[in-house]
């Protein structure tokens, strides 16, 4: 779908089914090329990264299969070309995923290095540190990271800095490696949870996943599971803040509460009502929202993927807020694409000021990134 037609001026009614998260799947289907048995996942979100990190995986000699929907089959009985290729790569950063399974299982593995990418420059240079500290040798060849390892050895790692597909390669890695690694300054976010609970699942002994230090003692093999994939965080968040920005009545099933603390929390700030169950998110909001201002910070800070739709929900807010991004140093391409819609927004170095206006209005404007292209469109009464 190429194009989005919107016609504002309505509050939000209704119910809404959550998928499961892009970002947890994503990792989990990488974890199916350290065992020879079958992986089953359900609750797979049905988008196009799946779809390439499928493609991606088949073409190694992995069967991939989809059952039904949200299912899928996954057996690596044997990896038949441990290479991801530039073409898919340069689609989706994630597959670097696979770097680490492979050289686990395989003890070699190329794979593309991701080019830059639409919110920054975004280098892996602490997934490539950490499989060098657990043994392997890699080197750039041609535009591809060469890897190899006789067989990877646990190691301490200490990250740079937060870096969250970082710490899922190289958990899957040690998963696999002999004896115990140790890494420091792990990302806490909830789909590493979710992975780590996935290979453990997996037969994998894993500690501290969801704190800063995990630690992982290696096992030779690993076994076959069924494993149910985590409600998507962001898309609940994403809905959520629709629901605040144009008002309504919003019900949303099958998500994890847990994991949206942050977002939850500014969501109330800006005057939505919110009642969590179990599983299930309920948002009432009337009139305007007040301002609230976001700082994006890793897990269990205020998430880089919510900041667009918060800088949306500002435009329309009463008063002044500061949206400051950390993560990633050129994430407010939807400033722009919101100013065309009437908002009014200032950038200042990383952070953008926001006074909210009575009302937008509908115009042309451009998805900059996924996070970004659902909240451009954000309805308010009155466009
Ligand atoms: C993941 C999420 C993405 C989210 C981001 C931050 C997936 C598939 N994607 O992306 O939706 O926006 O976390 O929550 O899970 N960095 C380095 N060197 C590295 C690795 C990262 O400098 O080796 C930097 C990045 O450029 C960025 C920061 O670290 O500035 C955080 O990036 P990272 O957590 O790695 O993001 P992703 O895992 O790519």
């Amino acid at each position: 779908m190429d194009k989005l037609r919107i016609t504002g001026g309505r509050p939000l009614e209704g119910e809404v089914r959550i998928s499961g998260a892009k970002n947890a799947a994503l990792p989990i289907m990488c974890a199916a090329l350290l065992s020879a048995e079958p992986l089953r996942l359900s609750n797979v979100p049905r988008l196009m990264d799946v779809a390439t990190m499928a493609k991606l995986l088949g073409q190694m000699g992995v069967e991939v299969r989809r059952d039904s929907p949200g299912e899928i089959f996954l057996q690596a009985k044997s990896i038949a070309d441990p290479t991801a290729p530039y073409e898919l790569v340069k689609t989706m950063r994630a597959s670097v995923l696979v770097l680490g399974p492979l050289l686990a299982r395989c003890g070699q593995a190329r794979v593309s290095l991701p080019g830059g990418c639409a919110i920054g420059a975004r280098p892996v240079d602490q997934h490539v540190k950490g499989l060098q500290a657990m043994g392997a040798t890699i080197a750039l060849e041609h535009g591809y990271m060469t890897a190899r390892a006789e067989r990877l050895r646990g190691a301490r790692i200490v990250m740079d800095l937060v870096t969250v597909t970082g710490t899922e390669n190289l958990m899957l890695a040690a998963a696999l490696a002999e004896g115990t690694t140790m890494l420091e300054n792990a990302a806490r976010e909830p789909e590493v949870v979710d992975l780590a609970r996935c290979l453990t699942a997996m037969g994998a002994k894993i500690e501290g996943a969801g704190s800063g230090t995990i630690r992982i003692d290696g096992v030779r093999s690993l076994s076959g599971a069924a494993f149910r994939v985590m409600p998507d965080r962001i898309e609940t968040g994403t809905f959520l803040a629709a629901a605040a920005t144009a008002g309504g009545k919003v019900r949303l099933t099958a998500v994890a509460p847990d994991s949206l603390d942050a977002t939850l929390e500014k969501l109330r700030e800006a005057g939505a009502s919110i009642k969590t169950g179990k599983d299930e998110i309920a948002i009432e909001a009337a009139g305007r929202p007040a301002a609230v201002s976001v700082r994006t910070a890793p897990y269990p800070g205020f998430p880089t993927d919510m900041q667009a739709q918060f800088m949306a929900l500002a435009t329309v807010a009463r008063g002044t807020a500061v949206i400051t991004e950390t993560i990633f140093e050129n994430r407010m391409m939807h400033a722009l694409e919101l100013q065309r819609l009437g908002a009014n927004i200032t950038m200042q170095g990383t952070s953008a000021v926001v006074t909210g206006v009575d009302r937008l209005q509908g115009a042309k404007v451009m998805a900059t990134d996924l996070r970004a292209s659902g909240p451009t469109c954000a309805l308010r009464p009155g466009w």
